[in-house]
């Protein structure tokens, strides 16, 4: 199979992965012949593309990083705890007094995050990393943007996830990382009303969420407070012009051991923000989707001022820049025969994120 962008979908193309709605419900089997109707639907629902099967790329299969029934049930889980907030969070106006109060006087909101759930389903996951040996991330990170919200929690949650194992950070602070990176947005729920429902960057109350969510997952559980920091801090910039504390950092790794210091940024929050802008940049939901070769370019170019270079420097060795079933079109090479060839990545090289196997479709 190899990947289609929405644009270039044809009817008749046969769908090589299957379609999943919200809830986990199956929306459009594998297998499936698309129509006119089902091309316009992948549209309506943001969909920037689908991988199709076609003669000639049978062996191409795009790994997934986990398993699709694990992914589908935390998913589900996910939009559960957010619609559970919707329901039961107060409106901003009650968030603009004091935050520990306005939980104190709803103390079901408390209990919105079925935080237990949410750490199994993350050691879970953390678990099922470890024992696949992962430590690079082969595959695009396709989401719906009617489903944004909760796939780009997920896929955040597995980049940062794989920065830790990389920096071999211990179990409880992977369970850590990656809960954190899961929940760092749920402010944003916690923040929305009837007649807003979007907390994006032009909100009055954006700059809030990160607090809003970390309160909130301190306060539904006992001893959260190194999830509640790195949520906190996610928007945080290394030269101290982030918010919601301005807080800066010297930009050493996060390595385990690093020590904190009262007034910079908390090591963990340095990767869920690296994680979180990665998927931001990729998935197009403020500008054009960039490709993981040029959002990791952005990155470096916004090092050593709003990320840690250590972070992105790892970033850049976990993601597969040439992802499987993806087109490329070869710009420079040792073979002058190949120049302006183009193709499709059948084989990624483990040993290097930089390299892979290519079936040429185009030759000039
Ligand atoms: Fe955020
Ligand atoms: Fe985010």
């Amino acid at each position: 199979m190899r990947y289609c962008a929405l644009q270039e979908l044809q009817p008749a193309m046969v769908l090589g992965r299957a379609i999943y709605g919200f809830r986990g419900d199956l929306l459009l089997a594998r297998g499936k012949e698309l129509d006119h109707y089902f091309i316009s639907r992948l549209g309506e629902l943001g969909f920037p593309g689908v991988y199709v099967e076609e003669a000639g790329f049978e062996e191409v299969d795009p790994p997934e990083i986990i398993d699709g029934s694990l992914r589908a049930s935390t998913e589900v889980l996910l939009d559960e705890c957010l619609e559970t907030l919707t329901k039961i969070a107060p409106s901003s106006q009650q968030f603009s007094g004091s935050l520990s109060e306005s939980l104190n006087s709803h103390p079901e909101l408390k209990k919105a995050i079925p935080i237990g759930k949410v750490r199994n389903t993350v050691k879970q996951i953390v678990q099922e990393l470890l024992d696949q040996f992962a430590t690079q991330l082969p595959c695009l990170l396709l989401k719906a943007q009617s489903r944004y919200q909760v796939q780009h929690a997920m896929d955040s949650m597995l980049v940062a996830t794989l920065l830790g194992i990389n920096f071999r950070f211990i179990y409880r602070e992977l369970h850590q990382l990656a809960l954190a990176t899961l929940l760092h947005d749920v402010g944003k729920t916690a923040l929305a009303t009837e007649n807003e429902p979007n907390i994006g960057p032009d909100h009055p109350k954006y700059k809030e969420h990160p607090t809003v969510g970390g309160l909130l997952v301190l306060h539904s559980g006992d001893d959260f407070y190194t999830e509640c920091a790195a949520i906190q801090q996610h928007h945080e910039k290394q030269d101290g012009s982030g918010f919601p504390y301005g807080l800066k950092s010297e930009g050493k790794s996060p390595v385990k051991g690093r020590a904190y210091s009262t007034g910079s940024i908390y090591r963990l929050a340095e990767i869920v923000s690296v994680a979180d802008m990665y998927d931001v940049l990729t998935s197009g939901t403020y500008q054009p989707p960039l490709s993981p070769e040029q959002a990791i370019e952005q990155l470096i170019n916004r090092t050593p001022s709003e990320f840690n270079p250590h972070v992105v420097k790892m970033l850049a060795s976990v993601i597969q820049i040439l992802p499987v079933g993806c087109q490329v079109r070869i710009k420079k090479s040792s073979d002058s025969h190949l120049r302006y060839s183009r193709g499709v990545i059948s084989k990624v090289n483990p040993n290097s994120p930089h390299k892979a196997d290519l079936i040429l479709t185009h030759d000039p």
